[in-house]
């Protein structure tokens, strides 16, 4: 894994950070058998990653860049639990419900997307979303571009704030980029 790891820094590819990453795996050593659909593939790191636990039986992972999804294909030969799909996941219609559900894609508009694939979470399931604290910490140059993706995540982490309100447990982890676990109250 860690030379794979080091394929998508040196290609720049944003991957799940080790923490996080670390955190999510080891939520399934609390189940048997989880089927996850993960949106936001780039080049199957996480998804590989998670592969790995022995409770895991599939991720359908959705990547609408096709030179990503493209990469990520020739790196799933031989992963007999992963799915990739070539689609956005504002077009994707999932057939099952699952007990994970991973937000790893767009940081714009993930309120439709909450919306659109809450309803396909198994009840004993959860909700994964990373990067609710997008870019509050960074070096990077703060374009308009981040300048607006920043706000738009903002706003979207006092969404999921406010579901606590609702029929949802919410806990959020100001760990490494920040992400939250929804599960159904
Ligand atoms: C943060 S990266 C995913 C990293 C990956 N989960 C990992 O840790 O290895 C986000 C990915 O979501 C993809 N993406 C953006 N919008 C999308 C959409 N509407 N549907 C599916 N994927 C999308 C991007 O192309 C990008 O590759």
């Amino acid at each position: 894994m860690e030379k794979f790891k080091q394929f998508n820094l040196e290609h720049k590819i944003p991957i799940m950070r080790d923490k996080t990453i670390d955190f999510l795996y080891h939520i399934f050593d609390n189940y048997q058998i989880a089927q996850v659909l993960e949106i936001g593939t780039a080049y199957g790191y996480s998804s590989k990653y998670l592969a790995r636990h022995p409770s895991i039986s599939k991720i359908i992972t959705l990547e609408n860049d096709t030179e990503r999804f493209g990469v990520a294909q020739e790196y799933m030969k031989g992963e007999t639990k992963i799915f990739p799909v070539n689609i956005s996941a504002f077009d994707y219609e999932p057939k099952q419900d699952f007990d994970c559900i991973i937000f790893d894609g767009p940081k714009s508009n993930q309120e439709k997307l909450f919306a659109k694939y809450s309803t396909h979470l198994k009840p004993q399931g959860f909700i994964f979303i990373d990067n609710l604290n997008l870019f509050q910490k960074t070096d990077k140059p703060m374009t308009k571009n981040r300048i607006k993706l920043k706000d738009k995540v903002a706003a979207f982490k006092q969404f999921i704030e406010k579901l606590s309100n609702q029929s949802w447990h919410v806990e959020i982890h100001d760990i490494d980029d920040g992400f939250a676990i929804l599960r159904r109250k």
